[in-house]
């Protein structure tokens, strides 16, 4: 079999014990994991209410990990400014939430960091045919946002299999993100995805370090 890259572990702090963030942290840092992803929900675009660009300032003091900012919010023209001055690396906005896409992509790179758009369960990958050259990043959603500690969608699987297909030269990575479990990641890397987001599976065991060992076990 060829060998692919190997995929990036991106911690979800949404299941991290936030009365201590400053230690989960450095634990998932220390224990090997790639970037942080931070999922900011408003309460409108989903049922739950997280953090906002405060959370990402309080943060990027302490870790060189790349924050990567997972908006979940509606009207997210009124927050990239906010969140690239608060020191995100990655914004990723929803294709459910604007009309403007191109325009927003196109303003997120224009302050020097990466954009992402991502779409939901039940959102087709024709939603983002057209922006697929206007992006670094594609999060496909593989459980309804909102929440940590859902159930994996299983049709996320040949979603991504469909975009690593159109992807051909493109360099944008593909991001999941919901119900990762370390028994999924083997197939996911098969099918094309570049970045795992992990909330649960990393949080809700004790040792943190042996949570992203176990998701990372395809490096040894
Ligand atoms: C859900 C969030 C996810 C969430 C994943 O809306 O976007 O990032 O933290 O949590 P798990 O890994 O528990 O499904
Ligand atoms: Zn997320």
């Amino acid at each position: 079999m060829q060998s692919k890259k190997a995929p990036l572990l991106a911690p979800s702090l949404l299941s991290a014990d936030f009365a201590r963030l400053n230690d989960e942290v450095r634990e998932v840092e220390s224990a090997g994991a790639d970037w942080l992803h931070l999922d900011i929900m408003d309460g409108h675009f989903v049922p739950n209410i997280t953090a906002g660009p405060l959370l990402v300032q309080a943060l990027r003091p302490l870790t060189k990990l790349p924050l990567d900012c997972h908006l979940m919010v509606s009207e997210p023209e009124k927050w990239i400014v906010p969140f690239a001055k608060a020191g995100a690396d990655i914004i990723t906005i929803h294709a459910e939430a604007t009309k403007q896409l191109s325009r927003l992509l196109t303003e997120i790179r224009g302050h020097g960091i990466k954009a992402g758009v991502s779409i939901n369960p039940a959102t087709p990958l024709t939603a983002i045919e057209k922006n697929l050259d206007e992006v670094d990043l594609v999060l496909i959603m593989s459980v309804h946002p909102g929440f940590g500690g859902q159930k994996f969608i299983e049709s996320s699987i040949s979603k991504v299999t469909r975009l690593a297909d159109v992807r051909k030269d493109r360099p944008f990575l593909i991001e999941i993100d919901g119900g990762i479990q370390p028994d999924k990641v083997e197939e996911l890397v098969e099918a094309g995805v570049d970045v795992f987001v992990a909330g649960s599976s990393v949080f809700s065991q004790k040792n943190r370090a042996k949570a992203v060992a176990e998701l990372k076990k395809w490096k040894h």
